[in-house]
């Protein structure tokens, strides 16, 4: 008999970093992809490239307006007719945080983006899935959100709240087969970067980042940093005294 495939929705799949995710799982065994983004043309790409990779894997593009909430709830409720293995929750802007202090407009669309819109998206998600069967909410956060630091506090604000949002869900589903996963990536190599790249700065892989989310996926881990060196460093961040911290040019 044959077996039945997993159903992943991928939320933001046009990000390098979900990008990677997908082929590992459409590489891996046949699966029902579901890719979700704003633009027709990126997600017909990202699913032609995966149709290549994965060819037993069943590939499906769905767009929409992420800062909707109606288009938001309609969406998922459709995509959720039929039973999901995983949610994949990827996208997210980093705009300049000096142009977020001057734009007002611009600071509320990053806040939206990075905040607001992942939990409409998890929250759609959570409300239409069967507890009593096995599923993951896998949700991309930063290290960005760990402490607030001048160079980037709007967009770490935004992943603050979706680090306290997990933290909510995964109570919520305590005792439940449906498991809550929280990656924090550190600084990686993606379109998202390419301005700290040109600088010189050091970044991870974006396919080393993928690899390290699907296995958190795959293992439920409740609280991810990628790579795992992040949760050293951020933690010994998280203690150090403000006398010491406001005189970091971080
Ligand atoms: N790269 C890093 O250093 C890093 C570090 C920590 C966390 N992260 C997080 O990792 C996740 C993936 O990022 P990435 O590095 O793979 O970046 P990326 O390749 O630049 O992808 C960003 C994704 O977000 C989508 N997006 C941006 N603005 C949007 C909007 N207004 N409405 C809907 N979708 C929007 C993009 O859609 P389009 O393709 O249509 O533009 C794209 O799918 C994000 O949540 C990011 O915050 C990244």
């Amino acid at each position: 008999m044959e077996e039945e495939r997993r159903r992943i929705v991928v939320v933001g799949a046009t990000s390098a970093i979900a990008g990677h995710c997908a082929r590992i799982w459409a590489q891996r065994e046949p699966t029902d992809l579901v890719l979700v983004g704003r633009d027709d043309a990126k997600l017909e790409h990202v699913a032609s490239d995966l149709r290549v990779r994965g060819s037993a894997s069943n590939i499906r593009i769905v767009r929409l307006d992420f800062l909707d909430t109606e288009e938001i709830a309609s969406t998922v409720a459709s995509i959720a007719q039929e039973p999901i293995d995983v949610v994949l929750i990827a996208h997210g802007a980093l705009p300049l945080q000096d142009a977020c202090q001057t734009d007002l407009a611009l600071c509320r669309e990053t806040l939206e983006v990075n905040g607001v819109s992942p939990v409409l998206f998890a929250e759609a998600f959570a409300g239409a899935m069967d507890e009593n069967r096995e599923a993951t909410i896998a949700l991309i956060g930063s290290v960005a959100g760990d402490r607030g630091r001048k160079s980037n506090y709007v967009y770490g604000s935004a992943k603050g709240m979706i680090d306290r949002y997990a933290q909510g869900l995964q109570h919520r589903f305590y005792g439940t087969k449906i498991r809550v996963v929280l990656v924090k990536p550190g600084p990686t190599d993606t379109p998202m970067t390419a301005r700290f790249r040109a600088e010189g700065a050091s970044l991870a892989s974006a396919a080393g980042v993928a690899r390290r989310i699907v296995h958190a996926i795959d293992k439920g881990r409740s609280v991810v940093y990628a790579p795992c060196h992040w949760s050293l460093v951020m933690r010994a961040l998280r203690c150090l005294p403000d006398f010491v911290f406001y005189r970091l040019n971080i």
